[in-house]
């Protein structure tokens, strides 16, 4: 039914994007985890701004610390949004999206954005926690957040496994299913009726590269709007540290229990750190694994017409990616 080599090429052109963009996520990871649960004034502040973080990272590290965890982002991009890609294209194909004229129905492709966001974020997850953990593993001047001791990514898999079983390494994965539902069922949904719109106006011409970058464009600016406070709340249940026998989170109980904490300590500004980085991340992120993803899945498409003459014809290219 799900065809594999949607899920490779949407995997793979995240992953692209996602080398180029770590170095943001790094900066995002530390400055959401500055001051946690800790009013205005009340703590140091290492990182003034995402410029600020940069030069700190890279002159109290090294310029290599700003690539941080980027073995288990690259597997988190590739699962999850492979998954999400690959599973929406399918959706697609079987036409679950579209009424009879081929149009996008709009409800539906919210519904199946949100669906596809939610299974590859589930299965990407452990890597995610990892992500988060190795991120913000810094030198002990510019720590911010809990520091876990492990270092490589195998590593923390298998020390996590080791201690907490199956439900450690999933730990939050509750936090970053809501983030990428939404974020998810906001960007694909607002890139496809965009891209409709433009397509059926004929602002741009039909299947031109700018077409997909305007509707991905808008996609994206909304999905920051409203995934960064979720965003703050997965990075906080990520890194909390974990009591060695429960295995209870020691600072947060689950989402609504993390809500509560930030929105009575930090403020509502505390939902909007890092908003910054996203929003410089989400960009070129967005644009990049489109235009790979554009761009890798037209190449493969016409090698395989001209070698299976009779399968079906090349789908105009409209779906996206983000987080
Ligand atoms: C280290 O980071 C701090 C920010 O907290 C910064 O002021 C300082 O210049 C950085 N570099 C060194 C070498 O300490």
């Amino acid at each position: 039914m799900f065809k594999v080599d949607e899920f490779v090429l949407g995997g793979l052109s995240a992953c692209c994007a996602g080398v180029i963009t770590n170095p943001l996520e790094v900066v995002k990871t530390r400055i959401q985890l500055q001051g946690e649960l800790k009013s205005r004034g009340h703590y140091v502040v290492h990182y003034r701004n995402v410029f600020h973080a940069f030069y700190a990272i890279a002159s109290n590290e090294s310029v290599l610390a700003l690539q941080k965890g980027l073995v288990p982002a690259l597997w988190y991009q590739f699962f999850m949004n492979g998954i999400r890609f690959g599973a929406y294209q399918c959706f697609d194909n079987f036409g679950l999206t579209r009424n009879a004229n081929g149009d996008v129905i709009f409800h539906k492709s919210v519904v199946f954005g949100a669906a596809s966001g939610a299974v590859g974020s589930f299965i990407g997850s452990p890597f995610y926690l990892v992500k988060t953990h190795l991120q913000s593993r810094s030198s002990a001047h510019i720590a911010v957040g809990h520091q876990h001791s492990h270092s490589t990514m195998t590593g923390a898999l298998t020390s996590i496994y080791k201690n907490y079983g199956i439900i450690g390494l999933w730990r939050g994965c509750a936090a970053s299913m809501t983030r990428v539902t939404i974020g998810g069922a906001i960007q694909l949904s607002t890139f496809a009726s965009v891209k409709t719109f433009i397509d059926k106006s004929k602002i741009i011409p039909t299947d031109s590269f700018l077409n997909s970058l305007a509707a991905a464009m808008v996609g994206g600016l909304a999905v920051t709007l409203l995934m960064t406070p979720f965003d703050v709340i997965s990075t906080r249940l990520y890194n909390q540290p974990v009591d060695e026998k429960t295995g209870k989170g020691l600072k947060y109980s689950g989402i609504f229990n993390c809500m509560h904490k930030i929105a009575t300590t930090e403020g509502i500004l505390g939902f909007y750190k890092g908003w910054t980085a996203s929003l410089l991340r989400l960009g070129p992120h967005t644009v990049l694994s489109l235009l790979f993803w554009t761009e890798i899945r037209k190449k493969y498409m016409s090698f395989k017409q001209k070698f299976e003459p009779k399968s079906s014809q090349i789908n105009t290219i409209s779906r996206t990616t983000t987080t």
